[in-house]
């Protein structure tokens, strides 16, 4: 357990706001002794030397043990500790950690007087840590700084949570949970971080492209400067403790990050579909008007959301009586239930200090209140939506039972699918504690600060937690454990835990989601929202999406079209509003609008099978669903420097978006590759520079293509399908797209799509399609069973109707199945070939279910 950091006031004579000024012609003061080579690592002990010198009057830490363990070929961890005292350390929960002790792909050097570390990656030479003696390096109590100096100019992606562009601009960064809705940092004003802490960055070499990332595994506060050549962190405290991945692709980067804290929590089938919030369904009958304007309207709908207006007095759990009765609210919930939907209500953070609401006095009972530092025995009290409010102290061992029976009670008044936990930065509306002016924390007891007071809309630095463990340490840890504790509540009852939470930290996306929090209704935040994504997928939580046409300010017939086409493609595809803005339900502009929802939203249904598959792949091995293009091809680093004007959906499908005001069409940029229209099978003719002009239809549906060599699985029943339920009783296609010869190979899993733990169980299908060019006259397609753990309900997956080729250059005649013996047995089916579009159909008249073994024989006309 963590030493309470002491408030003693420190008469700091280092004021500074920028680490770079330590730095200036002086060494690392520590020099390493009794250093030990070991086959798994370099342990040392690392001495302070400057003696009477010390910088100030702060508690320098002179005796430090260095561990360096050689994890596995592409891992290494860099643990710099107190040998003297116990400091905090974050909670640890990488329960996959293991230490192979391997060197392999990279070389550590360090060197003793002074200290220095160096990690190379052997594959070309290239520093990916550099320790450098001859920099300043500060291990204090409250004040623990090191500079990782590269020798080669660096783009810098990572370190959540801010609004900026992918590759972070020069400049300083804060990190620490902060609930502030989304300032623009550009890296100069030290007080434009939000909601997570998430200290994990990717550097991307500007001369050979090259990757490799790593992690600060430390909660406190801290920032971050990002140099030309250089990254300089410096935090309030923890330790060092520091895991480099050394790529050298992007994509290996994210896997060997994912490894490392665990794969992402499997979500349910049905989240992928469509959501629909807002703040300011004031009362049930809004709701049920919502439901019913979906329905009307033929518009398909898989979630309806309450924010805090279902409360009473915005007391957690709460109903309120008058406009939120339960017996009405039960039967909407059931209507939705009946009809494949699913209802989600927000809970926040704080719970109502009202000595009538029960799950106060259980909280205060269970003696789970995070404590006052100034009042013995006291809760800390701060101010949210329901006025005074107490928080949970995740430390606590009552707090787990508090919190799972909290959830239990609530879906015994109303049968929630997920929850989505909101204000767990943890945010205050004042500072610190009610009755207490906010302990002092500023440059004139810290010997620095992160660019802000860390009491600001926070509880006070000084409440504890059990143990004495203080907020200062704890702080940005709040809606991580929060939603860590709230998945065991759906584990209990072995269904998936669907949580979208505002605030996480690393090791989040194990047990919960994410959404981007409160965004503004401008063209600009629409892109910020696809830098966002790319982001939280690289920080292990794929499961996420910005509120779509914004939350903040008014939006637009044109924006809210564009941003709808575009949050169709966002993992988690969610409409939600704030209460001073105008409506952007999809009937809130009229026709235009309502039709580029239907269409929209029936695309990503239609693709529901090809997305499904990759989360629950992902869900077992990490890596992101929506991606960088630069990910896929990383031999092209304008893909890099043009991130955000085209994604990847896994590797086969590239999306282009409509990012700007006023207008139909624009040059786009390809990755070198064969790409053919997803809808139409178009072949895209690209220019020497791989760019080509592409239609950006409004209403319409946004540009996907797809690559050569994959196999896509399309849902028939997409254009009538009213909830994502039904696309599990359709009939699927597969679009094969071959390219001069390229063999082509896709996978589709299915399972229940809502227990918990099915890929970890095998109780899955897994089906792969692959398609070999033959010769002339004759193609084979296989379908393989590589898992079978799933047995079809009645109805479901019923069977394959279609074959589509894209490239085909021969016209098909006749297909045969080959049986063991590879004698081929007549499959009646209808043929169509169009040479001009290079097209090909083959309608199977239902006979081939999607999870048969079977090889087809694909016979053309010479
Ligand atoms: C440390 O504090 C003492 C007493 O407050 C002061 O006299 C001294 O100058 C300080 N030393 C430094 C290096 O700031
Ligand atoms: C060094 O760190 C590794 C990994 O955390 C740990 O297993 C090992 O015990 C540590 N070595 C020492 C000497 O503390
Ligand atoms: C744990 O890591 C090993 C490789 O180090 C991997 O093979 C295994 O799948 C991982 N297990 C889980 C549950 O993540
Ligand atoms: C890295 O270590 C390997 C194995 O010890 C050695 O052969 C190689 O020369 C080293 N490379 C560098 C760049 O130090
Ligand atoms: C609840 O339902 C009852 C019966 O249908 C209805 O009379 C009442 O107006 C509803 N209340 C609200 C707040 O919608
Ligand atoms: C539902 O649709 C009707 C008719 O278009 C509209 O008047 C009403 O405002 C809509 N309700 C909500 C809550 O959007
Ligand atoms: C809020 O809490 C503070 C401190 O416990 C207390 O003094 C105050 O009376 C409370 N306010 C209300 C409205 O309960
Ligand atoms: C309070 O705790 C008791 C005992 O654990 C439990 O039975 C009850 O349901 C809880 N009440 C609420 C509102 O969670
Ligand atoms: C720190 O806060 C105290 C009390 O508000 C104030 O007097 C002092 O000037 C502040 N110091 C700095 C450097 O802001
Ligand atoms: C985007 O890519 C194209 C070529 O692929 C390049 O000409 C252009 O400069 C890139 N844009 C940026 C901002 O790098
Ligand atoms: C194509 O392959 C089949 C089966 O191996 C063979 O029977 C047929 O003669 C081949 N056709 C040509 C044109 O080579």
């Amino acid at each position: 357990m963590g030493r309470v950091t002491a408030f003693a006031v420190l008469i700091g004579c280092l004021a500074l706001t920028s680490a770079t000024n330590l730095n200036q012609g002086r060494d690392n003061p520590y020099d390493l002794s009794n250093i030990v080579y070991m086959t798994n690592g370099i342990t040392a002990i690392a001495t302070y030397h400057l003696g009477n010198l010390q910088a100030a009057n702060e508690t320098v830490i002179t005796k430090l043990f260095l561990n360096i363990t050689y994890d596995n070929p592409q891992r290494v961890r860099i643990r710099i500790t107190d040998m003297q005292n116990t400091r905090f350390e974050v909670p640890y929960d990488f329960t996959n950690y293991t230490i192979q002790g391997n060197a392999g792909l990279y070389n550590v050097t360090i060197s003793a007087n002074p200290m220095g570390i160096q990690v190379v990656r052997q594959s070309d030479n290239r520093v990916i840590f550099f320790l450098d003696p001859s920099l300043w390096f500060s291990y204090d109590d409250q004040d623990i700084l090191f500079t990782s100096n590269y020798g080669y100019g660096i783009n810098a992606l990572g370190l959540g949570e801010r609004i900026t562009s992918f590759i972070i601009p020069q400049g300083t960064y804060t990190l620490w949970a902060r609930d502030r809705p989304s300032p623009l940092d550009d890296g100069q004003s030290q007080d434009a971080n939000m909601y997570s802490s998430q200290p994990f960055y990717m550097i991307i070499d500007q001369e050979t492209g090259q990757a490799f990332g790593g992690l600060l595994y430390n909660a406190n506060a801290m920032s971050v400067v990002i140099g030309p050549q250089s990254l300089t962190f410096r935090t309030t405290g923890g330790i060092i403790d520091m895991w480099l991945f050394i790529g050298p692709t992007p994509e290996q980067v994210v896997f060997q990050y994912h490894q490392l804290i665990g794969p992402p929590v499997e979500i349910p089938y049905w989240s992928l579909g469509w959501h629909q919030s807002r703040y300011g369904y004031v009362n049930v009958s809004m709701l049920q008007q919502v439901f019913d304007n979906y329905t009307n309207n033929q518009l398909p709908l898989d979630a309806l959301w309450n924010d805090i207006d279902y409360m009473s007095a915005y007391e957690d759990f709460m109903f309120d009586p008058v406009t939120y009765p339960l017996n009405n609210m039960t039967q909407l919930v059931d209507a939705l239930l009946a009809t494949g939907k699913n209802y989600i209500p927000i809970v926040d953070a704080g719970i109502a200090q009202n000595n009538s609401d029960p799950f106060y006095i259980n909280g205060t009972s269970s003696g789970v209140w995070i404590q006052n530092p100034y009042t013995k025995n006291a809760a800390c009290v701060g101010q949210v939506w329901p006025g005074n409010a107490t928080f949970i102290d995740w430390l606590n061992p009552n707090a787990k039972n508090y919190w799972v029976s909290s959830l239990n009670t609530f879906q015994q008044t109303v049968s929630f699918s997920g929850i989505w936990l909101d204000m767990n930065e943890v945010s205050n509306f004042v500072s610190g504690c009610v009755g207490h002016e906010p302990t002092l924390i500023n440059s004139t007891t810290m010997p620095w600060t992160p660019g802000q007071d860390l009491n600001t809309n926070a509880l006070d630095v000084a409440a504890t937690h059990q143990n004495g463990v203080t907020e200062y340490n704890m702080h940005s840890l709040y809606g991580y454990l929060e939603s860590k504790t709230a998945a065991q509540y759906f584990i209990q009852k072995q269904t998936r835990p669907f949580i979208i939470s505002r605030s996480t930290f690393p090791g989040h996306g194990k047990w919960a989601s994410k959404w981007l929090g409160d965004n503004y209704s401008q063209w600009s935040f629409m892109e910020y929202s696809i830098v966002g994504i790319f982001n939280f997928g690289m920080f292990g939580i794929p499961m996420v999406g910005a509120d779509i046409c914004g939350f903040l300010g008014n939006t637009n017939l044109e924006l809210c079209s564009r941003w709808t086409q575009l949050g169709t493609m966002y993992p988690f595809s969610r409409n939600h509003n704030d209460a001073n803005s105008i409506p952007q339900e999809p009937w809130a502009f009229g026709p235009l609008l309502i039709e580029t929802n239907n269409v929209s939203i029936r695309n990503k249904y239609m693709l529901q099978l090809y997305i499904y598959t990759h989360m629950m792949k992902i869900s077992s091995e990490g890596g992101q669903l929506f991606k960088p293009a630069y990910w896929e091809y990383p031999s092209d680093m304008n893909l890099l420097y043009n991130a955000t004007s085209s994604f990847m959906l896994g590797k086969a499908l590239i999306v282009h978006p409509c990012l700007w005001y006023g207008i139909s069409g624009s040059t786009s940029f390809f990755p070198d590759d064969m790409w053919y229209n997803l809808y139409s099978g178009e072949y895209v003719f690209l220019d020497y520079e791989n760019s080509a002009y592409l239609d950006m239809p409004w209403p319409g549906l946004i540009n996907i293509h797809v690559a050569q060599g994959f196999i896509i699985p399309i849902v028939d029943n997409y254009m009538s399908a009213m909830s994502l339920r039904d696309t599990r009783y359709s009939n699927i296609s597969l679009i094969i797209v071959q390219g001069p010869g390229v063999e082509a190979t896709g996978s589709v899993i299915f399972d229940d799509g809502s227990t918990y733990g099915n890929m970890a169980n095998n109780n899955y299908l897994e089906v792969e399609y692959q398609f070999f060019s033959h010769n002339s006259t004759f193609d084979y397609l296989t379908l393989q069973q590589l898992q079978s753990g799933y047995k079809r309900e009645t109805g479901e997956w019923p069977y394959i109707s279609t074959l589509i080729f894209y490239g085909c250059t021969a016209a098909p005649e006749s297909v045969f199945k080959l049986s063991n013996g590879l004698v081929p047995t007549y499959i009646p089916a209808n043929v169509y070939w169009s040479a001009e579009d290079m097209i090909c159909k083959i309608w199977l008249k239902n006979y081939l279910q999607p999870d048969e073994m079977a090889t087809l024989l694909i016979d053309y006309f010479i």
